[in-house]
């Protein structure tokens, strides 16, 4: 049994974040998904994610890909996490390339290549700005 392992806000839910746990299940015979705590988002962008940690769960944990969804509760913790999921695998967009690469000594440490053109942060600029 292979399991993989990501991490991720998941904010605004958009297709390049479906690519990439597509892709990353298509790795392994499940995925686990870490979903990072409303806190860790403000403490880290000093703002709240549009989409609050329930929902945001909500919405991975109904992926037929997704076997588990977990809260992410700080970014020291991915050894942790790694550990106590006994994930085989971990894998990240290509935002991250070489970010993660002191994983490699418990698990495989994948970069998968981002959906072009999309991104929340560009997306909320797109909306906010329609609005005025
Ligand atoms: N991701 C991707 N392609 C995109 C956007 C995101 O593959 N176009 C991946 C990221 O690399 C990450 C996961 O989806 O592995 C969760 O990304 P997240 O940071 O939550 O979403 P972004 O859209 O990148 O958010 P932001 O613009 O706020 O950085």
């Amino acid at each position: 049994m292979k399991t993989i392992i990501t991490f991720g806000t998941y904010d605004v839910f958009h297709v390049g974040h479906l690519n990439l746990l597509q892709r990353a299940a298509a790795l392994g015979d499940r995925l686990f998904v870490g979903v990072s705590t409303d806190e860790l988002n403000f403490s880290k962008k000093q703002r709240y994610p549009i989409y609050n940690q329930n929902d945001r769960m909500k919405i991975i944990n109904g992926l037929r890909y997704v076997n588990l969804c977990f809260e992410e509760e700080s970014l020291d913790l991915k050894r942790h996490y790694i550990d106590l999921y006994k994930a085989d695998v971990l894998v990240m967009g290509d935002d991250w390339k070489g970010k993660f690469d002191e994983f490699s000594d418990i698990c495989e440490v994948v970069y998968l290549d981002r959906t072009p053109s999309v991104s929340t942060t560009q997306l909320i600029e797109v909306i906010s700005s329609s609005d005025q």
